[in-house]
């Protein structure tokens, strides 16, 4: 796995007398404070996350542009889902608008778009509206864009404990068989690396149900920029936290040094 990458020319692998920046491969971002931003101006709290739309467009184009390859996005939990009723409706009304107003951008930038979490409780338009956009962005290579929806980690890992426990009631797997490797292959992010840097907008210092298995080594930083307002220069200051920090993954500052 390429830990370190040049965010400059081309991104080559070089030698340089310059420092190299670590570019993280895998961004997840946890976009919190469109409520908040809302209320701030006396608007509806859905104004919040209609300006967030903006704002994702804003965040994914720079990430394209940083060589981030892969940004998961949390867009509705499944806490969420006990939201007021209406702030529910006009969530899900504002996806399947966002999908299509969006999916000619995605296309141009090379996006391919993925979702993650029990898909099956969005409404029908909803997911079919998904589905769609998945499949005509799957051959997109530029940046994988991951849609948290409907979900939470620890949903995601009982509807994963569920599948395991099936395949062992059918005799397919054996209790031994059961390692990291088989129970991350399980999740719904079975395909995805782990997220290196996990930012959270808003202010908020919580992991809120998002990525437990997957975050379990991720650089975290927290901004106090409502999502809202987030796009291209918070995004580069997170990133310059991250290139600072030593990812240690349980070892010895000289071991990894060695290492690099
Ligand atoms: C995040 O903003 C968007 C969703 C959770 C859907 P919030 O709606 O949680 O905004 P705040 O936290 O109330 O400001
Ligand atoms: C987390 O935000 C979920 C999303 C951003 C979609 P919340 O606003 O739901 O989180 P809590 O309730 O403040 O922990
Ligand atoms: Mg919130």
């Amino acid at each position: 796995m390429s830990k370190t990458r040049s965010a400059t020319e081309g991104q080559e692998e070089q030698e340089t007398t310059q420092p190299r920046v670590r570019v993280p491969r895998h961004v997840a971002i946890i976009m919190d404070g469109n409520g908040r931003w809302a209320q701030q101006r006396g608007l509806p709290r859905a104004e919040g996350h209609i300006r967030g739309q903006d704002a994702l467009r804003a965040t994914l184009r720079a990430a394209a542009e940083l060589g981030i390859e892969y940004l998961t996005v949390y867009a509705f939990s499944t806490e969420n889902w006990a939201r007021p009723q209406q702030e529910v409706e006009a969530l899900m009304e504002l996806l399947i608008s966002a999908i299509h107003s969006e999916t000619p951008e995605l296309m141009s930038q090379g996006v391919r778009l993925r979702a993650i979490g029990d898909l099956s409780r969005l409404p029908e338009r909803a997911r079919q509206s998904l589905y769609e956009c998945i499949e005509r962005t799957k051959d997109n290579k530029q940046i994988t864009l991951v849609l948290a929806l409907s979900y939470s980690s620890r949903d995601e890992l009982t509807r994963a404990t569920r599948r395991i426990a099936g395949a062992i009631h059918r005799g397919e797997l054996q209790e031994t068989d059961i390692t990291e490797e088989l129970i991350t292959s399980y999740l719904d992010t079975a395909d995805l690396p782990d997220p290196d840097l996990l930012i959270r907008t808003g202010g908020e210092e919580r992991i809120s149900n998002y990525l437990l298995w997957q975050a379990a080594y991720s650089e975290l930083f927290f901004s106090p920029v409502y999502w809202p307002d987030f796009g291209k220069a918070p995004l580069e200051a997170a990133l310059e936290a991250y290139a600072s920090r030593e990812r240690r993954f349980g070892k010895t500052s000289e071991q990894i040094q060695l290492e690099d």
